[in-house]
């Protein structure tokens, strides 16, 4: 007898980088030294004072559940830098703890879809947003964005696209993969219109704290009747515990704990207790120490691509990612990135795994490894493209 596997799960699609990423392991275990431009996730260590708070709970051996929405201590201090980062006042009670963004996400979405109600993203965008709304049975809805609205949903876009079964919004903003920013004059008004729709908006700001111009306004700052997600991963350098938030609305907060006990029972204690020494100033000294460092490395990275040949319509503002077009060189960024791969020894993102539009001719290079390793990558890229791009 054949077990067979749930049809909205064979349907959702795998991370092609994947792909790369377990060749590129394959080389390595051959001696061959592999470039990382790929990877999506700080190389900076968890820091200190967060590790010291994890082992020292984790020393007392009291390692139980904490409640599902997560430990209040830690709901009031994220409540407390919406104040100080922000200027805006939210009840702890609309915070609630989860497994990661990713946790987040699932739980707000499924709080708001019903099978068959559909959801705006941009494309390009974070892939496994458009994963979660189909498990949950909704439909996602890619709406091509470009340079001209910095790579994000409009009030236009949204306009234009809104249908009966649409139901809201998602934008990530600075988005993965370009790292460019929402204008907040456009949030607004993209708010307005969703609102005027009786629409949701979610809000992932998973980059915040990672921008190198001004720092990004939070979804926040236009009202409480939206959904806004985030992460400890990116900023505090904590991808492996696996901790992040959803500010939800008063009006869903029984919803989102009923989700949060059945889906979760709760985020991971000791790290939830290693983040309460997140938002201590020596912490947050060290956090901007990092975010310096990621603004020299864009700033190399940019230049050396734009004189490389590759195009960069936008500068990204934030996250540690350049969505680059490379048209002029290839019009299959999966062929290129491989054959870089494998001629080269450099591992880079093909467009593929972002969206379907314009995928073929970008490439997202992260500048998650420092200057020295880009500077080693630039130039063996640069090697790749003399000797023909193939
Ligand atoms: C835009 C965006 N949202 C959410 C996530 C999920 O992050 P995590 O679950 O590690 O917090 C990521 C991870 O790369 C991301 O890029």
């Amino acid at each position: 007898m054949e077990i067979k596997i749930a049809k909205r799960a064979e349907e959702i699609s795998p991370f092609y980088v994947m792909e790369l990423l377990g060749r590129a392991r394959e080389l390595e275990s051959q001696g061959r030294d592999i470039i990382h431009m790929e990877v999506g996730e700080p190389d900076f260590p968890t820091p200190e004072p967060i590790v010291s708070a994890g082992i020292e709970f984790l020393e007392s051996g009291n390692v139980h559940y904490t409640p599902a929405a997560g430990l209040p201590a830690l709901r009031e201090k994220i409540a407390g830098y919406y104040a100080s980062q922000y200027g805006v006042k939210i009840s702890p009670s609309r915070v609630f703890i989860t497994p990661g963004a990713s946790g987040a996400l699932l739980l707000v979405l499924a709080a708001l879809l019903d099978s068959g109600d559909e959801v705006l993203l941009s494309d390009p965008g974070y892939p496994c947003n458009q994963n979660f709304i189909q498990l949950l049975d909704g439909k996602s809805r890619l709406i091509p964005v470009e340079a001209n609205s910095n790579y994000h949903l409009t009030a236009e876009l949204i306009e234009k696209n809104w249908r009966d079964c649409t139901r809201g919004v998602l934008i990530a903003s600075p988005s993965n993969p370009t790292g460019t920013i929402i204008d907040q004059a456009e949030l607004e008004k993209l708010f307005s219109s969703v609102r005027s729709r009786n629409g949701f908006l979610i809000s992932d700001e998973i980059y915040h704290g990672l921008t190198y111009g001004e720092s990004a306004a939070s979804a926040l700052e236009l009202g409480d009747e939206l959904f806004v997600i985030n992460s400890f991963s990116k900023q505090f350098g904590m991808t492996g515990w696996r901790l992040g938030w959803a500010v939800v609305p008063e009006k869903f907060t029984k919803v989102a704990e009923k989700l949060s006990q059945n889906i979760f029972i709760a985020a991971a204690t000791h790290s939830q207790y290693a983040a309460l020494a997140a938002f201590e100033p020596e912490t947050m000294q060290e956090i901007e120490r990092r975010q310096a460092v990621f603004k020299e490395r864009r700033d190399f990275l940019y230049g050396e691509l734009i004189k490389l040949g590759f195009s960069v319509p936008v500068m990204p503002d934030g996250a540690f990612y350049i969505y680059a077009d490379c048209s002029r060189f290839t019009d299959n960024s999966y062929q290129f990135c491989m054959a870089l791969l494998e001629k080269e020894g450099v591992a880079v993102t093909p467009g593929r795994d972002f969206g379907l539009v314009g995928q073929s001719r970008h490439i997202r290079f992260a500048y998650t490894t420092d200057i020295k390793n880009l500077a080693e990558g630039v130039d063996k890229i640069g090697h790749f493209l003399k000797s023909g791009g193939k």
